[in-house]
């Protein structure tokens, strides 16, 4: 009788636990005297959230809004707040139902500041979940940008595991901004309602978090949807198309606004390079559709070229892996490669921990493939100013030793363009060579070659 009680107690709910918020996490808004948080209860409530400055008395209310999803026969209720008028350079606490939460907000316009960037993390087998933790409250970085594969997955056992792993993550993503973009694990078949209702992205004017962009100091943060592509037989192009007419405009108004923005960075989950030994993966249709487009559905690369995309991040694959500026398989990997840079600069942060072990690479790495790296781990990306960027990798592997660490320089004013490129011919992609037993090899292979 006892037992049944309790048990009845867990699945109602009893003694208000339903109305206690968890996966209390921020992201910002694209205001940057805004901070949006995102929090989740299993029971109806209506909740707001109050802010004040540390030390400084009067309190704020950021109304909640509540809304009920359903996912495996789970109800949830995810609330959002808004909390607006921040100072910069202060430290806020901010209090949901019983808990008490605080963060820092940056100075205006910072010209420095340091983000933790990985994809393809799980909660189980996080293998760099401690070690982020670990260094985001030490205040090694400001904010986190996740290339996708959250959780592995958020939907698993009707969504219990996307909760496990942002209550794992509530000490710290409840005190800086976690800013995601969706992965092919992401889709949970319902239209990614998973990824939709646990995330708070700017407004894209679409009522959508697939796809998004924010200034801060001297970088244009751009989040980019492969899934759209990788999903347009399930979902349609639609989704492919009104991405693209937003990429296009939020690009082109970027790169018209260097003289006060002068990088732009974009996160995406799909690579449109990599060397790893699954080349199915690599060279497969889903992958190369994102770069070069599919029957009406342009491609991401030649939009990143015409408006001299600086940065691409990149998860998917469960490895490290920095490449020479690379513009349709034409590269430049001299010595001063990474100094005002002729191509975009791409990088795959994919290693962070997951159900899967790393990634083999292939023996022979393309020729624009910079630097390998198979441990798992994270990078930090420092904007040091309006020229400078560096990107370090950390092992976890190897005690949290760094084991890339690069700076991409340019000039002011400084952008690559297809006339540069033109001026400054790199290599033309020389003739790939498949291992005679790797058939998708050769298949990819042979359309390449056709399309060329
Ligand atoms: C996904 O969204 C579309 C358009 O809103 C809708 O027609 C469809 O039923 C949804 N599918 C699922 C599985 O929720
Ligand atoms: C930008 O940062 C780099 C690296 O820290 C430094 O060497 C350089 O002097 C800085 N430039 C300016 C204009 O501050
Ligand atoms: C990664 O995580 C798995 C599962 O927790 C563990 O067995 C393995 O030893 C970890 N590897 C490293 C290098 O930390
Ligand atoms: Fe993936």
């Amino acid at each position: 009788m006892r037992y049944l009680i309790i048990l009845l107690c867990f699945l109602y709910q009893c003694f208000g636990e339903g109305t206690v918020p968890d996966q209390v996490h921020l992201s910002f808004t694209g205001d940057m005297t805004e901070m949006a948080v995102v929090w989740n209860t299993f029971a109806e409530a209506s909740q707001d959230v109050y802010y004040k400055k540390i030390g400084i008395g009067a309190s704020s209310t950021a109304k909640g809004s509540s809304e009920a999803w359903v996912y495996g026969g789970i109800t949830r209720y995810r609330h959002k707040a808004t909390m607006t008028g921040l100072d910069y350079s202060s430290e806020y606490e901010y209090t949901i139902a019983s808990r008490t939460f605080s963060f820092k907000t940056l100075s205006n316009n910072p010209q420095s500041y340091k983000v933790c960037v990985f994809g393809d993390l799980g909660y189980w087998h996080g293998n760099s979940t401690e070690s982020i933790i670990k260094h985001g409250l030490a205040g090694d970085f400001d904010f986190i940008v996740h290339l996708g594969d959250i959780a592995y997955d958020l939907h698993t056992n009707n969504g219990q595991v996307g909760d496990s792993y942002l209550n794992v993550f509530e000490p710290l993503i409840s005190k800086m901004p976690y800013m995601v973009i969706a992965g092919n694990h992401e889709d949970d078949y319902q239209n990614f309602t998973n990824y939709q209702k646990r995330f708070s992205v700017p407004d894209n004017g679409h009522n959508d978090n697939q796809f998004y962009s924010f200034d801060l100091g001297p970088v244009h943060w751009v989040g980019v949807s492969t899934e759209n592509y990788g999903y347009y037989y399930s979902y349609g192009m639609d989704p492919v198309m009104t991405q693209y007419d937003w990429l296009k405009r939020d690009l082109t108004t970027a790169n018209s606004n260097r003289a006060a923005t002068p990088w732009i960075f974009t996160f995406q989950h799909r690579p449109f390079y990599c060397s790893n030994v699954n080349s199915a993966e690599c060279q497969s249709f889903e992958n190369r559709l994102v770069r070069t487009g599919w029957l009406d559905m342009p491609g991401l690369e030649p939009l990143f070229l015409q408006n001299s995309v600086d940065f691409g991040f990149w998860g998917h694959e469960h490895s490290y892996e920095r490449f020479y500026p690379v513009a349709d398989r034409t590269y430049w990997n001299d010595p001063n490669a990474y100094v005002n840079p002729k191509a975009p600069v791409y990088l795959i942060s994919g290693s962070a921990g997951c159900h899967t072990p790393d990634a083999w690479f292939s023996d022979q790495p393309w020729p624009w493939s910079a630097a390998r790296n198979n441990d798992y781990g994270w990078s930090i990306v420092t904007i040091a100013n309006r020229t400078h960027v560096r990107v370090e990798q950390i092992s976890i592997d190897k005690n949290e030793q760094t084991v890339d660490d690069f700076w991409v320089i340019k000039d002011e004013g400084y952008t690559h363009s297809g006339e540069m490129r033109r001026a400054s011919s790199g290599t033309k992609f020389p003739a790939q060579k498949c291992h005679f037993k790797d058939v998708a090899c050769q298949r990819s292979l042979k359309e390449i070659n056709e399309e060329l």
